[in-house]
């Protein structure tokens, strides 16, 4: 156990932003930072750290807390252990009363293996450094591909000596169980050394402990795979890790760019010609969990193939995770023959950059390109192409970026757009039915984050705060209006002997002020005094009117009593529930119509509440008021989401 006091010392010495920029790309935005929030996905960034309070909130996820809470959430520590986290960060030294012998045994074991993997590699850069056949063979190596010393070091390069168990032997003459050993990966079963007469790469975590390696083999003529890599241990997941990230984040994160290259000499040559925004994914397609890593630092992505055509075309398929993961991707091939370091060594560094920064192509385009040189005027192939393209373009999330795939695709492959947005809708409307539920929750809060961070983006003038922005909400306006007008006298519920009228003007009530168009805010209005002063609203109450406005209103509703285009159902959500007679069905559309008003308006309380929180915040972080809007903003975030699951569609907005 951590005593009371060490606790202390932490949480008053620990930074929310230095946390957090371990792992998220921060930028300031007055008092506070803003980045893209790492527990939920999103384009904009709603994720706002506030140095001063030391804390974080995100408005999109909700997910809020201090640099502990950040720790345990993001890399699933324990409390202890992301105490321990910080205290490593900032060279505090922990005060322990005895722990439990379980948790002692857990934590000794995980640490003894990186105690060990750390032994290993100060073993191998030994041998590398300063035994004859190491320096001969491996630092000959080394250097014979440009590798400068400093950059071996950095690395922790080195060299396996060739002996059945020379590095066993040593590691347990010097006290390492060979348990151990084995549990790390360092040690067959037969207590033989795995690495053998091999130079070694060492891979690191993303906070630099050592938890494997890769080893090449030097010999031509061996019949011996040309790396082997530590197998899966307690702490190497192949599938997590990304090669060089330890040494590459803080340059991503300042690039917004990440450049990921196949091999681990590919990593080190960038790096050491000073582009640092490198990492590997060793030789396997790409996982989701290292997509992820990724994202934490960039939504950019820019791979550099080996100039390999049949290698590129291989590996193509395997970038749609990133797409549905919402990275942009730009590919990068080099001719035919290099890889990324061939490549930078025979042409140096300042021609390689040119080469990447000139050769870079948006992955769709570059694929349709690709696609498309191998059809010649075979129609069926061309077909293929056009389902393989589009099931890509159908993953990306954003629809306008997906929108503008469409249309530059059309042009290249030469077929009307229509038809690949017929396809695309194909695609989009199978992944909708599996993921409504999951997806309705993200959208909502997805577009919450973003309308906050709009209003962070740009200050808000006087003006602009006295006049909310208009979304358009008269089409939800108008058709409950509409159904009102038509239905009023309808019985909605026998048993509580509710009229339709009955049923909406109670449902409204709460939202008149937030009316827009000034003719149905007066109907509601008048029709509430009424209903409350006891008449019987039907649709002849407004149709005989005393007011000629609402007379000609409920006239035109009636004359035309179905009306709706199927323009006004896409521009504007309103989904006809109904079809063809509304008459026959008007219990149901009634309740549809009611909701889609309410989520419409709670929408919009929500982007006043966001702007009033930004108002609020500009004046003084520390406003006590703050924190009302904000627990309103919760509230109403809350409503918005039932609502919108029930209503069954994917937030206010309503698009896909
Ligand atoms: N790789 C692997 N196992 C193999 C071959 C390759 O794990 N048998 C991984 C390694 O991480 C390697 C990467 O795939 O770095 C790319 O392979 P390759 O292009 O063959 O190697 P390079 O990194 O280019 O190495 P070198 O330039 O030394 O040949
Ligand atoms: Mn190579």
């Amino acid at each position: 156990m951590i005593t009371q006091k060490s606790v202390q010392e932490i949480l008053e010495t620990v930074k929310v932003e230095e946390i957090i920029q371990d792992y998220v790309s921060l930028k300031r935005r007055g008092v506070n930072m803003i980045g893209l929030c790492p527990f939920h996905s999103e384009k904009t960034p709603s994720f706002i750290v506030s140095p001063a309070k030391n804390i974080f909130k995100c408005f999109g996820c909700g997910q809020s807390g201090d640099a502990v809470k950040f720790l345990m959430e993001h890399e699933q520590l324990t409390f202890p252990e992301a105490l321990q986290h910080i205290a490593r960060k900032y060279n505090i030294e922990i005060e322990e009363t005895a722990p439990s012998p379980e948790a002692m045994a857990q934590q000794q074991a995980e640490e003894s293996l990186f105690i060990l993997n750390e032994y290993a590699k100060n073993y191998y850069a030994d041998q590398l450094f300063n035994t004859d056949l190491g320096k001969g063979v491996g630092l000959s190596y080394f250097k014979s591909r440009g590798f400068r010393e400093a950059t071996i070091k950095k690395f922790g390069l080195g060299f396996a000596p060739e002996g059945k168990d020379a590095f066993t032997a040593k590691a347990v003459s010097e006290g390492f169980q060979i348990e151990t050993l084995r549990n790390v990966g360092l040690t067959s079963k037969y207590d033989r050394d795995f690495f053998r007469n091999r130079v070694m790469f060492t891979i690191h975590n993303l906070s630099g402990k050592v938890i494997g390696f890769g080893g090449r083999i030097l010999q031509k003529d061996i019949k011996a795979p040309k790396y082997i890599n530590t197998p899966e241990t307690e702490i190497y997941n192949k599938s997590k890790v990304l090669y060089g990230i330890f040494f590459a984040k803080q340059s991503i994160r300042k690039n917004d760019e990440c450049i990921l290259v196949e091999g681990y000499t590919d990593v080190i040559s960038l790096h050491q010609a000073g582009i640092e925004n490198v990492v590997a994914s060793s030789g396997t397609s790409l996982t989701k969990d290292q997509i992820r890593l990724i994202k934490r630092y960039t939504p950019n992505v820019k791979i550099i193939y080996d100039g390999d055509m049949a290698g590129v075309k291989a590996a193509l398929r395997g970038l749609d995770l990133l797409l549905e993961q919402d990275l942009n991707v730009k590919v990068v091939t080099l001719p035919e023959g290099e890889d990324p370091d061939s490549y930078l060594q025979s042409v140096g560094a300042s021609a390689f950059q040119t080469y990447i920064d000139q050769q870079a192509k948006d992955f769709i385009l570059f694929k349709t390109d690709l696609l498309l040189k191998d059809i010649g005027n075979d129609p069926v192939k061309k077909t293929h192409v056009i389902k393989d393209i589009v099931s890509s373009i159908g993953l990306i999330p954003d629809p306008i970026k997906r929108s503008i795939y469409i249309k530059e695709c059309a042009r290249l492959v030469d077929v009307e757009e229509q038809l690949l947005i017929n396809e695309s809708n194909k695609i989009l409307a199978k992944q909708v039915t599996q993921q409504r539920n999951e997806e309705a929750k993200h959208t909502v809060w997805k577009e919450e984050g973003e309308a906050l961070a709009k209003h962070l983006e740009q200050p808000l003038s006087p003006q602009q705060e006295a006049t909310p922005k208009v979304i358009g909400d008269e089409f939800q306006e108008k058709a409950v209006v509409r159904i009102l007008i038509l239905f009023a006298g309808e019985t909605f519920d026998k048993e509580e002997k509710l009229t339709v009228a009955e049923f909406i003007l109670s449902g409204l009530e709460d939202m008149i002020s937030v009316i827009d168009n000034k003719r149905y805010k007066s109907i509601f209005e008048d029709s509430i005094k009424s209903l409350l002063d006891g008449k019987k609203i039907t649709t002849a109450y407004f149709t005989q009117h005393d007011d000629p406005e609402i007379r000609q209103m409920a006239l035109d509703f009636s004359i035309s009593p179905y009306e709706y285009s199927e323009n006004w159902e896409k521009m504007h959500d309103i989904i006809l529930t109904t079809q063809p007679m509304p008459e026959q069905n008007f219990n149901r559309e009634t309740i549809e119509t009611l909701k889609r008003f309410r989520l419409r308006k709670i929408q919009r309380m929500l982007d006043k509440v966001d702007q009033k929180i930004r108002a609020l915040q500009e004046k003084d972080m520390n406003d006590p008021k703050i924190i009302v809007q904000i627990r309103l903003k919760t509230k109403l975030k809350q409503m918005h989401l039932e609502l919108s699951k029930e209503v069954g569609m994917f937030g206010s907005t309503g698009r896909l």
